[in-house]
């Protein structure tokens, strides 16, 4: 966990540098967005993640099928929110998940912008700079603060879309609010640490849950797919609350399958 943390705390640095400066930015499609530091930052993690864990296979955002899984696998998004990296806007991450066997073993999620490092390893608990955290006890859903993210398949106006927005019709009357920061693996701290009381999305890829997962399991907190399983990377939608207001959630969600 220390050299895991050693490697991605160096990484930092280069996203911190990249965060401030100009950028080349070229577009994976319609409204997704890469920059050169995207590239960078994975390309020099995966060479020090390669060394901390051999054995392992990297699974890297821009490297990598989104379908590609190993019994052993370490899952990076090296920069978890890039429209935001592009905009200067605060609230962007890497995320590095540690898999076994379809099971989360270790993670870390590293805001360099923000200096806010959150670490997991199972059974150990969920930290954030060093101090332990904990789901919040919001059980009422009228009472509960959300965050969600909206897939770049939204311009094609398919199922994502309409899950998205029939959703949105089903579920925002019925909580406090609802927020869009735009960094999945960050949003689902802000739900290990308390900060909000659920999170749900449709199509996220596994690098940008593998370690958000672990954080939120090791705070007391649930994630689960639509259908209210164990949510398994791939699945098309995944929430994650501080599980008191879970089902309440799951009842509000539009049907995926028929959307
Ligand atoms: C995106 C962010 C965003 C979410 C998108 C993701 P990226 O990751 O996590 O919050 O809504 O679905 O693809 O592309 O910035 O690494
Ligand atoms: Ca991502
Ligand atoms: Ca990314």
């Amino acid at each position: 966990m220390d050299r895991l943390t050693g490697a991605v705390l160096e990484a930092g640095k280069l996203f911190r540098e990249g965060f401030y400066a100009t950028k080349d930015v070229r577009h994976k499609g319609t409204v997704d967005l890469v920059t050169q530091y995207d590239v960078a930052v994975e390309n020099l993690l995966k060479e020090s993640i390669a060394q901390i864990l051999p054995e392992y296979t990297i699974i890297g955002e821009e490297s990598a099928d989104e379908h590609e899984r190993a019994e052993k696998a370490v899952y990076i998004d090296p920069i978890d929110g890039t429209t935001n990296f592009v905009h200067k806007i605060p609230f962007c991450a890497i995320s590095v998940g540690v898999w076994e066997d379809g099971k989360p073993v270790a993670a870390i999620v590293y805001n360099p912008v923000l200096n806010e490092l959150f670490a997991a390893a199972a059974q150990e608990g969920a930290f954030c700079n060093a101090k332990r955290i904990a789901v919040s006890q919001t059980a009422d859903l009228q009472q509960s603060l959300l965050a969600t993210g909206f897939p770049y398949t939204k311009v094609e106006m398919g199922r994502d879309f309409r899950w998205v927005v029939k959703t949105m019709e089903n579920l925002l009357p019925h909580t406090q609010d609802i927020r869009r920061f735009g960094a999945a693996s960050i949003d689902l701290c802000y739900v290990a640490n308390g900060i909000l009381d659920g999170f749900y999305e449709c199509n996220l890829k596994p690098w940008d849950v593998a370690a958000g997962i672990l954080i939120i399991e090791e705070a007391g907190g649930k994630v689960t797919n639509h259908r209210g399983e164990d949510y398994r990377l791939g699945d098309p939608v995944i929430v994650a609350t501080n599980g008191k207001n879970h089902d309440k959630l799951l009842e509000k969600l539009a049907d995926y399958e028929e959307a």
